[in-house]
């Protein structure tokens, strides 16, 4: 399938080469660049460990960004609303934002619902083999219910949200990731040890950024507020 979900509407556009690589970006760096791809239902922790994940990346000196959903909603993807078709859209233009930070070097994580499994393979698609490491934070929608970190669910059981994923709309379960986290019943610790473990496993650092111990931070209080 193709990685474009439109063609290009001008004729007159013409790629231009960096002379500074990606290659050359991940040896100044010490670490490749690479796409973290969080998926899962609202309040499954999609969130809450990509953030911690990058807080251990950080600590071991490699270079992060963290893609959110809400976040991206405010600017780059404000124009768009939930239906399927903008959904699609959402995740074409997160993905393409996400390879060009690998691009660059980062490890982007990035934590968007992603319900649809076509639109995870198509951003799959569009960066090489090993670049795409999709992450299934498998939490069960009574628990997310129970969380209800937003009040999202109490809403969408009113019908005062409509098109709510795990509700009104449906979520496809990835599968094959490349990880699945038991984020309904482990802890923090657990599921940000799995992932520094498995991107390790696939290369994406070098063994000089293990030997260091990290702190994992929830940036939630127990209240659900945001720290
Ligand atoms: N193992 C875990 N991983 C992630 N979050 C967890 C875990 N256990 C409990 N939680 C809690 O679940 C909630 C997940 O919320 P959030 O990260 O905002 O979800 P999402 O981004 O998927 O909507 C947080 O309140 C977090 O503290
Ligand atoms: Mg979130």
């Amino acid at each position: 399938m193709s990685s474009k979900l439109t063609e290009l509407t001008s004729n007159n556009v013409v790629w231009h080469n960096a002379t500074v690589t990606r290659a050359r970006r991940e040896a100044q760096n010490n670490h490749r660049g690479a796409i973290i791809w969080f998926t899962g239902l609202s309040g499954s922790g999609k969130s809450t460990v990509a953030h911690a994940v990058e807080e251990a990346l950080h600590q071991q000196g490699c270079r992060t960004f963290v893609l959110d959903g809400d976040n991206v909603r405010h600017g780059l993807c404000g124009d768009l609303g939930f239906s399927e078709k903008d959904r699609q859209e959402n995740i074409r233009r997160i993905g393409e934002m996400a390879k060009l930070f690998m691009e660059a070097g980062i490890i982007v994580l990035t934590a968007f619902i992603s319900p649809y499994r076509g639109d995870r393979n198509r951003v799959r698609g569009m960066v090489g083999q090993g670049d795409f490491i999709e992450v299934y934070c498998d939490t069960p929608i009574e628990v997310c219910e129970m969380r209800d970190v937003k009040g999202l669910y109490k809403k969408a059981r009113a019908a005062e949200i409509s098109e709510f994923t795990g509700i009104s709309s449906p979520y496809e379960m990835p599968e094959t990731p490349e990880l699945l986290l038991n984020t309904g019943a482990d802890s923090l610790d657990r599921c940000v040890q799995e992932v520094m473990a498995n991107i390790a496993k696939l290369g994406i650092f070098t063994s000089t950024h293990l030997n260091q111990d990290f702190e994992v931070k929830n940036q939630y209080q127990e209240n659900g507020t945001q720290l």
